[in-house]
Protein backbone atom coordinates (compact mmCIF):
# COMPACT_ATOMS: atom_id res chain seq x y z
CA UNK A 1 0.00 0.00 0.00
CA UNK A 2 1.77 3.20 -0.66
CA UNK A 3 1.27 6.54 0.93
CA UNK A 4 -0.17 9.65 -1.31
CA UNK A 5 2.25 12.64 -1.40
CA UNK A 6 2.42 16.20 -2.71
CA UNK A 7 5.52 18.30 -1.96
CA UNK A 8 5.54 21.95 -1.83
CA UNK A 9 8.99 22.76 -3.26
CA UNK A 10 11.21 25.97 -3.61
CA UNK A 11 13.65 23.65 -5.74
CA UNK A 12 16.71 24.24 -3.97
CA UNK A 13 19.50 21.97 -4.41
CA UNK A 14 18.68 19.96 -1.22
CA UNK A 15 14.72 20.15 -2.80
CA UNK A 16 15.70 18.59 -5.88
CA UNK A 17 17.27 15.74 -3.54
CA UNK A 18 14.06 15.55 -1.62
CA UNK A 19 12.27 15.06 -4.87
CA UNK A 20 14.52 12.04 -5.94
CA UNK A 21 13.90 11.05 -2.60
CA UNK A 22 10.49 10.73 -3.21
CA UNK A 23 10.66 9.66 -7.11
CA UNK A 24 13.19 6.48 -5.48
CA UNK A 25 10.52 5.59 -2.67
CA UNK A 26 8.25 2.66 -4.28
CA UNK A 27 6.03 3.51 -0.61
CA UNK A 28 5.07 6.89 -2.10
CA UNK A 29 2.99 8.02 -5.15
CA UNK A 30 3.56 11.55 -6.06
CA UNK A 31 -0.03 12.84 -7.04
CA UNK A 32 1.57 16.85 -7.11
CA UNK A 33 4.15 19.04 -6.70
CA UNK A 34 3.21 23.07 -5.76
CA UNK A 35 6.38 25.09 -6.06
CA UNK A 36 7.26 28.19 -3.98
CA UNK A 37 9.72 31.16 -3.98
CA UNK A 38 12.25 31.07 -1.39
CA UNK A 39 15.37 29.80 -2.78
CA UNK A 40 14.94 30.93 -5.84
CA UNK A 41 11.88 33.22 -7.74
CA UNK A 42 9.23 30.77 -7.98
CA UNK A 43 9.37 30.65 -11.88
CA UNK A 44 12.68 29.24 -11.57
CA UNK A 45 12.23 26.90 -8.90
CA UNK A 46 9.29 24.93 -11.02
CA UNK A 47 11.38 25.30 -13.92
CA UNK A 48 13.89 23.47 -11.78
CA UNK A 49 11.23 20.88 -10.74
CA UNK A 50 9.81 20.19 -14.68
CA UNK A 51 13.64 19.61 -15.86
CA UNK A 52 14.20 17.23 -12.86
CA UNK A 53 11.34 15.44 -13.35
CA UNK A 54 12.05 14.66 -17.00
CA UNK A 55 15.52 13.85 -15.98
CA UNK A 56 14.10 10.70 -14.13
CA UNK A 57 11.13 10.31 -16.09
CA UNK A 58 8.42 11.56 -14.37
CA UNK A 59 6.73 14.20 -16.15
CA UNK A 60 3.28 12.64 -15.62
CA UNK A 61 3.22 14.44 -12.20
CA UNK A 62 1.95 17.69 -12.36
CA UNK A 63 3.72 20.85 -11.06
CA UNK A 64 1.33 24.21 -10.12
CA UNK A 65 2.72 27.41 -9.64
CA UNK A 66 2.32 28.33 -5.59
CA UNK A 67 2.23 32.37 -4.38
CA UNK A 68 5.00 34.07 -5.40
CA UNK A 69 6.19 36.15 -2.44
CA UNK A 70 5.05 36.16 0.94
CA UNK A 71 2.10 37.14 2.87
CA UNK A 72 2.83 40.79 4.15
CA UNK A 73 4.86 41.78 0.97
CA UNK A 74 4.20 42.66 -2.30
CA UNK A 75 6.91 40.72 -4.26
CA UNK A 76 10.45 38.72 -3.32
CA UNK A 77 13.81 39.12 -4.16
CA UNK A 78 16.38 35.99 -3.68
CA UNK A 79 18.83 36.37 -0.99
CA UNK A 80 22.19 36.58 -1.17
CA UNK A 81 22.48 33.70 1.07
CA UNK A 82 20.62 31.33 -0.98
CA UNK A 83 22.40 32.51 -4.06
CA UNK A 84 25.53 31.84 -2.69
CA UNK A 85 24.14 28.24 -1.43
CA UNK A 86 22.30 27.09 -4.17
CA UNK A 87 23.42 28.53 -7.10
CA UNK A 88 22.28 31.82 -9.21
CA UNK A 89 19.83 29.15 -11.17
CA UNK A 90 18.64 27.33 -7.63
CA UNK A 91 20.66 23.70 -8.73
CA UNK A 92 24.48 24.73 -8.29
CA UNK A 93 24.41 26.22 -12.15
CA UNK A 94 23.91 22.64 -13.45
CA UNK A 95 22.09 22.48 -16.63
CA UNK A 96 19.82 20.47 -17.43
CA UNK A 97 17.49 20.83 -20.68
CA UNK A 98 14.93 23.20 -20.91
CA UNK A 99 11.59 21.19 -19.84
CA UNK A 100 9.23 20.12 -22.57
CA UNK A 101 5.92 19.86 -20.46
CA UNK A 102 4.87 23.00 -19.12
CA UNK A 103 3.41 23.48 -15.17
CA UNK A 104 0.00 23.04 -15.25
CA UNK A 105 -2.38 26.30 -15.77
CA UNK A 106 -4.74 25.76 -12.13
CA UNK A 107 -4.30 26.87 -9.10
CA UNK A 108 -2.00 25.65 -6.47
CA UNK A 109 -3.82 26.60 -3.60
CA UNK A 110 -7.13 24.95 -5.20
CA UNK A 111 -5.25 21.68 -6.03
CA UNK A 112 -3.88 21.58 -2.31
CA UNK A 113 -7.31 21.96 -0.74
CA UNK A 114 -8.96 19.76 -3.57
CA UNK A 115 -6.53 16.84 -3.20
CA UNK A 116 -6.45 16.69 0.57
CA UNK A 117 -10.71 16.57 0.49
CA UNK A 118 -9.98 13.74 -2.17
CA UNK A 119 -7.85 11.42 -0.09
CA UNK A 120 -7.93 12.90 3.19
CA UNK A 121 -5.53 11.24 5.71
CA UNK A 122 -4.35 9.17 3.01
CA UNK A 123 -2.38 11.75 1.66
CA UNK A 124 0.63 13.54 3.10
CA UNK A 125 1.71 16.88 2.45
CA UNK A 126 5.50 17.54 2.42
CA UNK A 127 6.48 21.94 2.47
CA UNK A 128 10.14 22.27 2.37
CA UNK A 129 9.97 26.04 1.61
CA UNK A 130 8.55 29.28 2.61
CA UNK A 131 4.63 28.06 4.35
CA UNK A 132 3.04 31.06 2.41
CA UNK A 133 1.02 28.53 -0.29
CA UNK A 134 0.23 26.35 2.54
CA UNK A 135 -0.79 28.94 4.73
CA UNK A 136 -3.53 30.04 2.14
CA UNK A 137 -4.93 26.10 1.72
CA UNK A 138 -5.35 26.31 5.23
CA UNK A 139 -7.45 30.12 4.78
CA UNK A 140 -9.05 29.07 2.14
CA UNK A 141 -10.78 25.78 3.18
CA UNK A 142 -11.38 24.21 7.12
CA UNK A 143 -11.26 20.93 6.32
CA UNK A 144 -7.62 21.51 4.69
CA UNK A 145 -6.77 22.50 8.20
CA UNK A 146 -8.73 19.89 10.04
CA UNK A 147 -7.69 17.18 8.02
CA UNK A 148 -4.21 17.72 6.25
CA UNK A 149 -1.65 15.60 7.94
CA UNK A 150 1.71 17.98 7.10
CA UNK A 151 5.11 16.55 7.38
CA UNK A 152 7.24 20.25 6.99
CA UNK A 153 10.64 21.00 6.96
CA UNK A 154 11.75 24.47 8.72
CA UNK A 155 12.01 25.42 11.84
CA UNK A 156 14.59 25.00 14.83
CA UNK A 157 13.63 24.45 18.66
CA UNK A 158 16.42 23.45 20.46
CA UNK A 159 19.30 24.83 18.24
CA UNK A 160 20.00 28.68 16.57
CA UNK A 161 18.94 29.80 13.38
CA UNK A 162 20.51 29.28 9.92
CA UNK A 163 19.85 32.70 8.42
CA UNK A 164 19.67 34.63 11.97
CA UNK A 165 20.51 34.27 15.12
CA UNK A 166 16.56 32.99 16.06
CA UNK A 167 15.50 32.14 12.34
CA UNK A 168 15.42 28.77 10.32
CA UNK A 169 15.51 29.85 6.51
CA UNK A 170 11.96 28.66 5.29
CA UNK A 171 10.37 30.46 8.49
CA UNK A 172 11.90 33.52 8.20
CA UNK A 173 10.84 33.93 4.53
CA UNK A 174 7.40 34.46 5.92
CA UNK A 175 7.38 33.83 9.63
CA UNK A 176 3.31 35.02 9.87
CA UNK A 177 2.24 31.82 7.28
CA UNK A 178 4.02 29.44 9.66
CA UNK A 179 2.76 30.85 12.70
CA UNK A 180 -0.77 30.25 11.39
CA UNK A 181 0.17 26.73 9.90
CA UNK A 182 1.37 25.95 13.64
CA UNK A 183 -1.89 27.79 15.15
CA UNK A 184 -4.81 25.99 12.78
CA UNK A 185 -3.59 22.84 11.03
CA UNK A 186 -4.20 19.99 13.05
CA UNK A 187 -1.47 17.72 12.01
CA UNK A 188 2.04 18.94 12.17
CA UNK A 189 5.38 16.85 11.90
CA UNK A 190 8.29 19.64 11.91
CA UNK A 191 11.75 18.75 10.73
CA UNK A 192 13.69 21.45 11.75
CA UNK A 193 17.54 22.22 11.76
CA UNK A 194 17.52 20.06 15.05
CA UNK A 195 17.79 17.09 13.34
CA UNK A 196 18.31 18.10 9.63
CA UNK A 197 22.20 19.27 10.77
CA UNK A 198 22.85 15.80 11.98
CA UNK A 199 22.53 14.39 8.61
CA UNK A 200 25.06 15.35 6.54
CA UNK A 201 25.98 14.11 2.77
CA UNK A 202 29.84 14.52 1.78
CA UNK A 203 32.07 14.25 -1.40
CA UNK A 204 32.44 10.66 0.12
CA UNK A 205 28.62 9.49 -1.04
CA UNK A 206 28.21 11.92 -3.99
CA UNK A 207 31.90 10.21 -5.84
CA UNK A 208 28.96 7.39 -6.02
CA UNK A 209 26.98 9.03 -7.89
CA UNK A 210 29.45 10.20 -10.75
CA UNK A 211 30.61 6.38 -10.74
CA UNK A 212 27.52 5.71 -12.34
CA UNK A 213 28.10 7.47 -15.64
CA UNK A 214 24.53 8.46 -16.05
CA UNK A 215 22.36 11.84 -16.09
CA UNK A 216 20.55 11.31 -13.51
CA UNK A 217 23.91 10.12 -11.14
CA UNK A 218 25.92 13.59 -12.89
CA UNK A 219 23.21 16.05 -11.95
CA UNK A 220 22.84 14.77 -8.49
CA UNK A 221 26.55 14.46 -8.08
CA UNK A 222 27.49 18.46 -9.57
CA UNK A 223 24.42 19.87 -7.64
CA UNK A 224 25.08 18.16 -4.26
CA UNK A 225 28.97 18.83 -4.37
CA UNK A 226 28.49 22.53 -5.23
CA UNK A 227 25.90 22.86 -1.88
CA UNK A 228 29.01 20.90 -0.18
CA UNK A 229 31.16 23.28 -1.27
CA UNK A 230 28.91 26.76 -0.08
CA UNK A 231 28.97 24.90 3.54
CA UNK A 232 32.74 24.71 3.76
CA UNK A 233 32.26 28.26 3.61
CA UNK A 234 29.35 28.93 5.73
CA UNK A 235 29.38 26.04 7.80
CA UNK A 236 32.72 24.12 7.87
CA UNK A 237 32.41 22.60 11.59
CA UNK A 238 30.13 20.60 10.08
CA UNK A 239 31.87 18.72 7.55
CA UNK A 240 29.33 18.51 4.99
CA UNK A 241 25.93 19.76 4.05
CA UNK A 242 22.71 19.50 5.45
CA UNK A 243 19.89 16.92 4.11
CA UNK A 244 17.17 19.23 5.39
CA UNK A 245 14.24 18.02 2.68
CA UNK A 246 15.20 14.98 1.89
CA UNK A 247 15.10 14.35 5.69
CA UNK A 248 11.24 15.63 5.44
CA UNK A 249 10.62 13.34 2.91
CA UNK A 250 12.01 10.56 4.67
CA UNK A 251 10.09 10.73 7.70
CA UNK A 252 6.84 11.18 5.46
CA UNK A 253 7.83 7.21 4.05
CA UNK A 254 8.97 5.94 7.62
CA UNK A 255 7.57 8.36 10.52
CA UNK A 256 10.34 6.04 12.81
CA UNK A 257 13.35 7.42 11.20
CA UNK A 258 13.03 10.81 13.88
CA UNK A 259 11.23 10.61 17.63
CA UNK A 260 9.15 13.74 18.08
CA UNK A 261 8.17 15.81 21.05
CA UNK A 262 4.37 16.45 20.82
CA UNK A 263 3.95 20.41 21.56
CA UNK A 264 1.84 23.31 20.58
CA UNK A 265 3.59 25.64 18.22
CA UNK A 266 3.96 29.48 17.27
CA UNK A 267 6.35 32.03 15.43
CA UNK A 268 7.68 34.72 17.59
CA UNK A 269 6.46 37.56 14.97
CA UNK A 270 7.98 40.37 16.79
CA UNK A 271 11.58 42.17 17.99
CA UNK A 272 14.49 39.86 17.98
CA UNK A 273 13.39 37.06 17.58
CA UNK A 274 10.76 37.34 14.65
CA UNK A 275 11.28 33.85 12.94
CA UNK A 276 11.52 32.15 15.82
CA UNK A 277 9.49 28.59 16.45
CA UNK A 278 9.11 27.78 19.95
CA UNK A 279 6.16 26.53 22.14
CA UNK A 280 2.99 28.26 22.15
CA UNK A 281 2.45 29.54 25.89
CA UNK A 282 -1.32 29.88 25.34
CA UNK A 283 -1.62 25.93 24.71
CA UNK A 284 0.78 24.87 26.67
CA UNK A 285 -1.84 23.04 29.02
CA UNK A 286 -4.12 22.02 26.33
CA UNK A 287 -4.27 18.52 26.31
CA UNK A 288 -4.26 18.47 22.75
CA UNK A 289 -0.63 18.33 21.29
CA UNK A 290 -1.06 19.33 17.24
CA UNK A 291 2.28 19.68 16.06
CA UNK A 292 5.62 17.28 16.61
CA UNK A 293 8.83 18.27 16.84
CA UNK A 294 11.47 15.88 15.42
CA UNK A 295 14.37 15.99 18.47
CA UNK A 296 16.23 12.82 17.26
CA UNK A 297 16.95 10.99 14.25
CA UNK A 298 18.70 7.85 13.33
CA UNK A 299 21.22 9.04 11.05
CA UNK A 300 23.22 5.72 10.20
CA UNK A 301 19.66 4.63 9.09
CA UNK A 302 18.50 7.93 7.38
CA UNK A 303 21.57 8.17 5.37
CA UNK A 304 21.54 4.23 4.16
CA UNK A 305 17.88 5.01 3.13
CA UNK A 306 18.98 8.23 1.12
CA UNK A 307 21.74 6.51 -0.57
CA UNK A 308 19.88 3.44 -1.45
CA UNK A 309 16.65 5.40 -3.07
CA UNK A 310 18.94 7.97 -5.15
CA UNK A 311 21.55 5.81 -6.41
CA UNK A 312 18.83 3.33 -7.42
CA UNK A 313 17.08 6.11 -9.26
CA UNK A 314 20.11 7.46 -11.05
CA UNK A 315 21.24 4.04 -11.80
CA UNK A 316 18.25 3.88 -14.28
CA UNK A 317 18.63 7.30 -16.12
CA UNK A 318 20.37 7.37 -19.61
CA UNK A 319 24.29 7.10 -19.54
CA UNK A 320 26.28 9.48 -20.63
CA UNK A 321 29.01 10.19 -23.38
CA UNK A 322 31.96 8.19 -22.63
CA UNK A 323 34.79 10.13 -22.71
CA UNK A 324 36.82 10.52 -26.13
CA UNK A 325 39.36 8.08 -26.73
CA UNK A 326 43.07 9.36 -26.78
CA UNK A 327 44.47 9.93 -30.47
CA UNK A 328 46.71 6.77 -31.18
CA UNK A 329 49.96 8.24 -31.56
CA UNK A 330 52.09 7.20 -34.75
O1 LIG B 1 16.91 25.89 6.31
C1 LIG B 1 16.96 24.92 5.31
C2 LIG B 1 15.88 25.16 4.29
O2 LIG B 1 16.11 26.41 3.65
C3 LIG B 1 15.82 24.15 3.19
O3 LIG B 1 14.48 23.93 2.85
C4 LIG B 1 16.54 24.81 2.06
O4 LIG B 1 16.15 24.33 0.80
C5 LIG B 1 16.20 26.25 2.24
O5 LIG B 1 14.98 26.53 1.64
CA1 LIG C 1 13.81 24.06 0.51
Amino acid sequence: MTTKVILDLDTGIDDALALAYALGSPELEVIGITGTYGNVLVETGVRNTLAILELFGRSDIPVYAGLPHARRRDSFEVLEISEFIHGINGIGETVLPEPVVQAEEGDAVEFLVAAVREHGEDLVIVPTGPSTTIAAAIEADDHFAEHARIVMMGGALAVPGNVRPWAEANVNQDPEATDLLFRRAQDVTMIGLDVTLQTLLTTEETAVWRELGTAGGDFLADAADYYIRAYETTAPNLGGCGLHDPLAVAVAVDPSLVTCLDINLKVDLAGETRGRTIGDHDRLNDPVKTAHVAVAVDVERFLAEFMQRLTSLAEKTRATEPAAAPMARR
